[in-house]
């Protein structure tokens, strides 16, 4: 009798292990397809400064960026290589073109209001 409960509960024990081992294969399967988005485009350069440049540059942490006319080529070259507290982002995070655009929009933008 108490053979049977031990093999029944240790039966409900693997089962449970192996569900949980096939979620986390799921999820860990699902992660890449997520962070690539091959859909996913930013919507243009005003969208991008909002949502990644803003946190620091809208907030003292960085340096005004907008009404200073500043070269958009200067731009590009500081966001894909970063400088010191500047962080770098790939092309997997701002693709070449939204860059282009970022860049411009940020060199004609009007100052911080
Ligand atoms: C995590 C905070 C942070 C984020 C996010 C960030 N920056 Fe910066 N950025 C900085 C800091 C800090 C500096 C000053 C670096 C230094 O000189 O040490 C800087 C410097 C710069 C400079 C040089 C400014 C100058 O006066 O020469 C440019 C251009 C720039 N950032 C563009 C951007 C753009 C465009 C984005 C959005 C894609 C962005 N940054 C996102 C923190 C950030």
């Amino acid at each position: 009798m108490c053979g049977m409960t031990t093999s029944r509960h240790s039966a409900r024990f693997i089962l449970a292990a192996v569900v949980a081992i096939g979620i986390a294969a799921r999820v860990a399967g699902a992660a890449p397809e997520e962070a690539t988005q091959p859909g996913f485009a930013w919507k243009d350069g005003a969208e991008v400064y909002a949502k990644v440049c803003a946190f620091c540059h809208d907030t003292a942490v960085g340096p005004t960026l907008r009404g200073r006319g500043l070269d958009p080529t200067y731009i590009q070259l500081i966001v894909r290589h970063g400088n010191r507290a500047m962080p770098a982002f790939r092309a997997s995070e701002i693709d070449d073109q939204s860059l282009e655009k970022l860049a411009e929009y940020v060199s004609k933008a009007e100052a911080n209001k």
